[in-house]
């Protein structure tokens, strides 16, 4: 008898689907597995065999061909063992499902035929339920996040007896269902905040802006200033994400096998700050079992370099490509895999290897050598990616001590909010384009119009600084963004003379 059950696999973070056939026929006892079938799928025929006579049932003496549909595209992961057990079962007419076209399996099993949670569920299920499948068995942990997709009938299984006994109509499995709206908060509480910070007013305006066009930014200043700390309260005033945002930045979460328990829909932008010996593998995911890395966890968030450039080379080399496109490639030796980047990158640096360059109160042991070698560190073409570029200098004593509260996350995020909304309605045709950083070359010319004397103003700062014409761009953009936060529809003076202050180290190098 031949059996077909359903279930998927994943490339990048997108779901396909596979179906395992088994055919059971007279001949030596033996369970061959063949179909571009991974390591840890061949080693499911043992766990098969375990879990079904533990779990009461029985493998047949006879030969037992399982094959994996589409035989073309390489499988991996441990997810298989469910829907392999269940179609030899099938096939041996010891289970029979009601309606197996519309019903998919995913789990691993132990040897006992306990169900074990797996990664990488939610986008197997969202891609599954487009592809006309409604009823979903998956392992009890992962049952939250598959219960995202509204319409989708899901079925938490503890074990294979559970599952049997549920299939025989014995002791029925309720469908898990997650509430969308409890889960759905528009207003995440933050322990930090942007009013711990004093002074600083530059630096935090700067960061401001960044958040409401999703500019990438570099904090650079004397050790101690605050910068590490400015930065990590980025978070706190992001714009909120859209319900397909938090469903991008979910499956890439469930893939990395991170989602935190209990709260199964990412709905906060993402936050990530690896350690400056983090590998160019770490930031750009990979693997055997491919997992998606820093770059791609950041997604529709924030990658936080602190200490940019005591970072490796290679890894920050790696993040070039990556934060031009939006996505990262990764190859391996079955096949090539993306998975999405969109961030915003926020570098914090200090301004030489002793940190005291430029501070009020403590000397700069460094020579001049030392100090350009160090900022050489960072990369030419690393440093074009960086649309603002602001000083955080020395906060005065009486800064610090004063008393007076700025102002709250909550009040900037409320104007990022609004800046970004005029954004989503100004790009709202154009597919891939969400915030004035992603603009192209060829946009610029139509959204970031300047009248003449912003023009004659960027003109002459420009031959006066010897900008690149990256650098115009990027002006150009961050320009766009400060007249959004001002609700204005045209680029003045004043938003293209900010602009251009956000450009420090064009400044630097050119005086040099
Ligand atoms: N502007 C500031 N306002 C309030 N506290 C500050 C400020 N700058 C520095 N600090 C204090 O100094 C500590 C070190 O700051 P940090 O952000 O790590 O500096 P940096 O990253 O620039 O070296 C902070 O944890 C905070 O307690
Ligand atoms: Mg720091
Ligand atoms: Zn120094």
């Amino acid at each position: 008898m031949l059996s077909k059950i359903h279930t998927a696999g994943l490339m990048g973070i997108d779901g396909f689907m596979v179906e395992v056939q088994t055919d059971i026929s007279n001949g030596m006892p033996s369970i061959e597995i063949i179909g571009l079938a991974g390591m840890a799928i061949k080693e499911s025929k043992e766990r098969t065999r375990s879990s079904v006579k533990n779990s009461g049932f029985s493998i047949p003496q006879k030969r037992i061909t399982i094959n994996m549909a589409p035989a073309a595209t390489h499988k991996e992961g441990s997810h298989y063992d469910l829907p392999i057990t269940v179609s030899v079962l099938c096939a041996s007419g010891q289970l029979s499902i009601p309606d197996p076209d519309h019903t998919l399996f995913i789990g691993e099993m132990a040897l006992d035929g306990s169900i074990s949670p797996v990664t990488g569920v939610l986008p197997m299920v969202i891609s599954a339920f487009t592809n006309g499948f409604t009823k979903f068995f998956v392992p009890v942990e992962n049952a939250d996040e598959a219960a995202i997709i509204e319409g989708a009938e899901i079925y938490p299984v503890k074990n294979l007896r559970a599952l049997a006994d549920h299939l025989a109509g014995l002791n029925k499995i309720q469908a898990h269902k997650t509430d969308i709206s409890e889960l759905y908060k528009a207003n995440p509480e933050f322990m930090i905040d942007l009013a711990d910070v004093k002074g600083q007013a530059q630096a935090k305006r700067a960061l401001e802006i960044a958040a409401s066009g999703s500019h990438n930014i570099l904090l650079c200043g004397p050790a101690g200033t605050g910068k590490s700390m400015i930065a990590q309260r980025l978070c706190t005033i992001l714009p909120d994400m859209t319900f397909d945002e938090m469903l991008e930045v979910t499956k890439i979460h469930s893939i990395a096998g991170i989602l935190p328990e209990k709260s199964p829909l990412i709905t906060v932008r993402p936050f990530r700050n690896p350690h400056n010996n983090a590998s160019a593998a770490a930031l750009s995911g990979g693997g055997k079992v491919p997992k998606p890395g820093e770059l791609s966890l950041a997604h529709n968030g924030v990658l936080f370099l602190d200490e940019l450039p005591e970072f490796n080379r290679d890894a920050l080399e790696v993040l070039r490509q990556p934060l031009e496109d939006g996505r990262v490639t990764i190859s391996r030796v079955n096949a090539t895999l993306t998975y999405p980047c969109n961030i915003m990158l926020v570098c914090a640096m200090n301004p030489c290897k002793c940190g005291n360059y430029g501070s009020r109160n403590k000397i700069c042991t460094c020579t001049q050598r030392e100090i350009e070698r160090y900022r050489s560190r960072i990369s030419g073409p690393l440093m074009d990616r960086i649309d603002i570029q602001v000083d955080v200098p020395s906060v005065e004593y009486n800064e610090l001590s004063s008393a007076k509260k700025g102002e709250s996350s909550a009040i900037v995020r409320e104007r990022v909010n609004k800046a970004r909304k005029i954004q989503t309605e100004r790009y709202k045709d154009i597919p891939g384009i969400n915030s004035n950083s992603q603009l192209t070359a060829g946009m610029l010319q139509k959204y970031c119009r300047l009248d003449k004397s912003a023009d004659s103003l960027l003109r002459s700062a420009f031959n006066a600084l010897g900008l690149s014409a990256r650098a115009h761009s990027k002006i150009l953009k961050v320009a766009r963004t400060i007249a959004d936060l001002a609700g204005s529809e045209n680029i003045t003076d004043a938003h293209i003379a900010e602009a251009i202050q956000y450009r420090n180290m064009d400044r630097q190098r050119h005086i040099q």
